[in-house]
């Protein structure tokens, strides 16, 4: 009986969004609402005519294998946790939670979902970025792309292996071109990391960037001003700064990279103080 009133409502919520954004018909695909066990081709003709046999294959193994999506109450994503599973257990479940999840318009078109990775046994660090880009969607990892890259220097100069830390977005499906994710959709998606931080329990948060400074710590005050500053969320202490994506935008060798970089170093070495850590010694240059 709950479960018919969780579908109800995950449908409405879904098709309010839609229409919230413009939408004026829906075009219903199995995919788009993976999990629930009911055909919602509204042609079933059309949809078989169009996929080859080979399609059809591989979407009715992943239509019968795919989980539940988080449940949806009062049009609210309530992700379920098991409080007797481990962490691993109840992370993983998440995330299949986070892949059957069809409550905003992301999940057309996205290719994998990216739930986020790493040391989930209260790291040192969890980093939230904003959400995944090209290079994500494809290997539904997070931060793998080119912002990554540089994200993987900064944690390496912290001291540690990415292994060692936990990454992650606020949204977890790509939106499309890589625009900024709607107000709707972080709100949306927000529980998924509201649940994943009670689980990994980080000592400390790096919050990546204006959109998930404002997402997380809820407030319209910018990264300009967040940036270097302590805050906290739920008892945890969180470190604003700037996106890797900004960083690398000015190129290297420039007055901008310079001093951007400066400030995000500024930033991390902060965070090592608040752990009682010091950064690795640095190589010096040979000469020097
Ligand atoms: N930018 C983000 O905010 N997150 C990613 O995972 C990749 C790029």
């Amino acid at each position: 009986m709950s479960e018919w009133t969780d579908i109800i409502d995950a449908v409405s919520a879904h098709v309010t969004l839609l229409k919230e954004l413009g939408e004026k018909s829906i075009a219903l695909r199995p995919d788009t609402l993976a999990g629930f066990d009911e055909p919602t081709v509204t042609d079933a003709n059309d949809a078989a005519a169009a996929s080859t046999p080979a399609d059809s294959t591989k979407q009715a193994t992943a239509q019968s294998a795919s989980p539940a999506p988080a449940p949806v109450i009062g049009g609210k994503v309530e992700p379920k946790v098991d409080p007797n599973a481990t962490r691993e257990q109840n992370l993983a479940s998440l995330a299949q939670q986070i892949d059957a999840c069809a409550c905003c318009v992301l999940r057309s078109n996205r290719t994998k979902s990216v739930p986020g990775q790493g040391n989930p046994n209260s790291p040192d660090v969890m980093f939230i970025g904003e959400a995944p880009g090209a290079d994500e969607d494809q290997q539904g990892l997070a931060f793998v792309g080119r912002a990554g890259q540089f994200l993987t220097k900064m944690i390496e100069a912290m001291g540690y292996w990415r292994e060692d830390v936990f990454i992650a977005n606020i949204c977890k499906c790509r939106p499309p071109g890589n625009r900024t994710p709607m107000p709707n959709e972080m709100m949306t998606c927000f529980p998924f990391l509201r649940e994943q931080i009670k689980i990994i329990q980080p000592k400390t948060i790096v919050l990546l960037g204006n959109v998930a400074a404002k997402a997380l710590l809820d407030t319209q005050t910018g990264i300009t001003r967040l940036q270097g500053q302590w805050t906290s969320y739920e008892g945890i202490p969180v470190m604003p700064t700037y996106h890797p994506s900004y960083v690398i935008r000015f190129g290297e060798g420039t007055d901008d990279s310079y001093q951007v970089k400066r400030k995000v170093w500024h930033a991390l070495l902060a965070v090592l103080e608040r752990l009682g850590k010091k950064p690795p010694a640095r190589k010096k240059k040979e000469g020097n």
